[in-house]
């Protein structure tokens, strides 16, 4: 974690994708969250700089909103830490390995949300 943690801490944004599983990220997004805790100074403000976080979501299920307050807390959480969140990227309905055809848009989505990301 410690060369990930030098690079999250001289970044200027963290883009965080991960796929649902029962309801949240996944094992291993959830170990990289865990070990972000060094960001916190001992009185909880932050060593981070203005980094803004973006999250990208993939999910078994259509409706892009079941998750939605999920998504929210996960970013409260990111805010604590002292990361600018930006508003999560969801895309539903992918249970099979071709099911990203019914996002056609997706690729290009995800470019330009980390084109703005670069562009500041
Ligand atoms: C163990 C497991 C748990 C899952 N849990 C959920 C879930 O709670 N909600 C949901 O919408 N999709 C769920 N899914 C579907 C995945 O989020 C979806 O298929 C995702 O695109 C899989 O990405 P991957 O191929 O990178 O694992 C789950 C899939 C797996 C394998």
């Amino acid at each position: 974690m410690n060369p990930i943690l030098d690079d999250v801490l001289t970044s200027n944004a963290v883009v965080l994708a991960s796929p649902v599983y029962m309801w949240q990220v996944t094992a291993q997004a959830k170990l990289f969250t865990d070990r972000l805790m060094p960001v916190l100074k001992p009185d909880y403000s932050s060593w981070l700089t203005g980094q803004k976080l973006l999250s990208i979501y993939t999910q078994g299920q259509p409706d892009i909103s079941k998750f939605a307050p999920y998504f929210e807390h996960v970013n409260q959480m990111f805010a604590f830490l002292g990361f600018r969140t930006l508003a999560p990227l969801v895309f539903g309905g992918l249970r099979n390995i071709d099911d990203i055809q019914k996002h056609p848009a997706a690729f290009e989505q995800v470019q330009q949300a980390v084109n703005g990301l670069l562009a500041e």
